[in-house]
């Protein structure tokens, strides 16, 4: 059964893969980490919306550091599972990299596509370091290598959402990590 309170989409979303609760304890524990790596330095979280921005958010309020964010949106899905293999910037930075130490914060680590167009992209801006951090990895889907420095969870080949990852733009407010049925 999927989440509690949100058996009204029993019939698309199956069962929970990460309970809210263990997930904000795994936060809880990349945040210390983040800390411990970056004492003494300011660190420029971006999330790369829409579903990091969950993730995003909590991390954020974990890491005891001088922090400062941004947002950047790419497009790699449609209503479809699978990465077309295509990324656009639907909406950039708002500010500069230059000399910044950052930490791109994504959902998940799929085929690799997303993340190996923005890696390459935002190193041309001059940032002082860039390294990722990625909720969710399918490491048996990989299409490019990619290095995520952080890791919340390896899960399996399944279609996943909640807590911030969609389905065609849905489910994204569910607290649990839960499989998609067509995906179960
Ligand atoms: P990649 O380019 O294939 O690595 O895909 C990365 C993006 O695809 C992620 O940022 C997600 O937005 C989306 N994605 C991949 N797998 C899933 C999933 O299981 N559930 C929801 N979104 C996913
Ligand atoms: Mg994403």
């Amino acid at each position: 059964m999927c989440t509690q309170g949100f058996e009204y989409l029993h019939e698309t979303v199956g069962p929970v893969l990460l309970e809210s609760a263990k997930i904000q304890a795994r936060v809880q524990e990349l945040g210390q980490q983040i800390t411990a790596d970056y004492r003494g330095k300011i660190l420029h979280l971006i999330a790369i919306l829409k579903g990091a921005s969950i993730f995003h958010a909590d991390l954020i309020r974990s890491i005891g550091l001088d922090v400062t964010i941004d947002f950047i949106a790419l497009e790699s899905y449609g209503v479809s599972t699978e990465s077309s293999g295509e990324v656009r910037i639907l909406k950039d930075l708002d500010e500069s990299l230059e000399g910044r130490d950052v930490l791109l914060v994504e959902d998940i680590l799929d085929s690799g596509l997303t993340l190996n167009y923005l890696i390459q992209n935002l190193q041309t801006r001059g940032p002082n370091s860039l390294r990722v951090v990625t909720l969710l990895n399918k490491p048996s889907r990989r299409k490019v290598e990619v290095h995520a420095d952080y890791v919340g969870f390896e899960i399996p080949d399944r279609f996943v959402v909640g807590y911030g990852l969609d389905f065609g733009q849905r489910y994204r407010n569910l607290p649990d990590i839960c499989i998609l049925k067509i995906s179960e």
